[in-house]
């Protein structure tokens, strides 16, 4: 399946809906909003040059477009490659392509249905929320590990570490592999950054290749013997005798994995450099429940994790006056969406006593992401958690984007507390 990409060049775009930005170029990664808010200011539905594909900068554009069943995440089910003009897939990304394949992400009903609705049950609030106490255990561990030298990277000591440990053990994989997944986990997402090149996609196949091994060693040895984890029960969950098939469980194990760790890492870095920025009291943030959850939400909506996300036309059909082709691709930008003035009082203040308070942050629709309570249990742990130990915390260095503009997170986040 690959990246969604726009294949049919798109003619006749009127010179005032086009905007251009390339997403490699440090000026705009390390601050995409200055795009955003010019955007926000002239045509919040623009064609973007660089992406030769239409954009959607706007709130309402964007929360609409999530739930509209004319697009989808998948094209090849109403529409061959000939006719789109899709070239072939690539030999040297199969293992790539093939965890992509049964990806929850890449597929629409029934399909979808059917594999979300197994997987499901483990992330309903009810179920994580009984791993709070195991969560405070990490954050603390984490913090104690480091708490005793000068300044530390927080992405890599706290950031990292914590949702990773979190989400193997859910799958049934053991803490301590949360490394070795990370790394396999970080060479494959590199396949969504702009204009990628073979020898990443070489890297990201063969991180796909021993990331499958891995599994499918695991996958033998609990199909003896299962056990009280996700990995058995997606192995033995039986619907009218339908089954999940050993590539089905592979793909939803990786897709969780790394969905499940990336944006959680990344909205953690950028709420923290958030606080710390704001120059706002910790103590403030962090007094009680409901106030936390605020703060998390609007660390959310201030400096999302995932920028854009993309949906196939799956017909001809016009979206607010723009008409698209089938197979056309349309790019919604949430990063963007969050801060649209005109659903938000002070877009781009960090204000996490708001009363205005959403985010699009998790998406909407059947894709919604399936692990937003956990991730929202992680964060506000951790967050107060770190606050509560580190009352002094600061930044130590400038921090700085990656330069993988979908995924906005930092490189690394230099703090100091004593
Ligand atoms: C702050 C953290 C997170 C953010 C911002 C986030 C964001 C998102 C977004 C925007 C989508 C929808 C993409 C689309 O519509 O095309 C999504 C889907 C998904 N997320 Fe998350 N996510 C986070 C954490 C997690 C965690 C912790 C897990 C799992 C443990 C997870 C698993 C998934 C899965 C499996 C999907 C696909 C759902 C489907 O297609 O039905 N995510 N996430």
């Amino acid at each position: 399946m690959g990246a969604i990409l726009q294949i049919k060049p798109v003619t006749d775009v009127p010179a005032q809906r086009c905007a251009s930005a390339n997403p490699r170029d440090p000026a705009f990664f390390q601050n995409p909003y200055a795009f955003y808010a010019e955007r926000h200011a002239t045509e919040p539905a623009f064609f973007w040059e660089e992406y030769g594909h239409w954009c959607f900068a706007g709130f309402k554009d964007v929360s609409a477009l999530l739930r509209d069943k004319r697009f989808g995440r998948e094209i090849l089910h109403v529409a061959t490659r000939e006719e789109l003009g899709m070239p072939e897939p690539k030999a040297h990304t199969a293992a790539f392509d093939l965890t992509e394949q049964h990806s929850l992400l890449n597929l629409e009903p029934p399909g979808h249905t059917r594999l979300r609705t197994l997987v499901n049950r483990a992330f309903v609030s009810r179920h994580v929320e009984q791993l709070r106490p195991r969560i405070v255990k990490l954050a603390n561990e984490m913090i104690d590990s480091f708490e005793h030298q000068d300044s530390v990277d927080l992405i890599k000591a706290f950031a990292a570490p914590i949702p990773a440990i979190v989400i193997a053990e859910m799958i049934g994989l053991p803490a301590d592999s949360a490394p070795q997944l990370l790394a396999w986990s970080n060479r494959m997402v590199a396949m969504y950054m702009f204009g990628v090149s073979h020898e990443t996609e070489l890297d990201a196949n063969q991180a796909s290749a021993d990331f499958m091994a891995y599994l499918r060693a695991i996958i033998a040895e609990r199909r003896q013997q299962p056990r009280e984890d996700l990995l058995s029960h997606m192995l033995t969950s039986d619907r009218d005798g339908d089954r999940l098939t050993d590539e089905e469980v592979m793909s939803t194990a990786i897709l969780l994995l790394n969905a499940g760790h990336e944006a959680t890492v990344h909205t953690t870095g950028n709420g923290v450099k958030s606080i710390l920025e704001s120059g706002l009291d910790p103590a403030a943030l962090f007094a009680d429940d409901k106030q936390t959850e605020a703060t998390i939400e609007e660390c959310l909506r201030f400096d999302a994790p995932l920028h854009m996300f993309t949906r196939y036309a799956l017909s001809d059909l016009e979206f607010n006056g723009i008409n698209l082709r089938k197979g056309d691709v349309v790019g919604l930008m949430l990063g963007a969406a969050n801060r649209d003035p005109a659903r938000f009082a002070n877009a781009n203040s960090f204000d996490p006593f708001r009363a205005d308070g959403a985010n699009v942050s998790f998406g909407a629709g059947i894709h919604f992401c399936i692990g937003a309570p956990l991730a929202r249990i992680e964060l506000q742990i951790a967050f107060s958690e770190l606050f509560r130990r580190l009352p002094k915390l600061r930044l130590a260095e400038e921090p700085k984007y990656n330069d993988v503009y979908h995924f906005h997170g930092l490189e690394k986040l230099m703090v100091r507390w004593s």
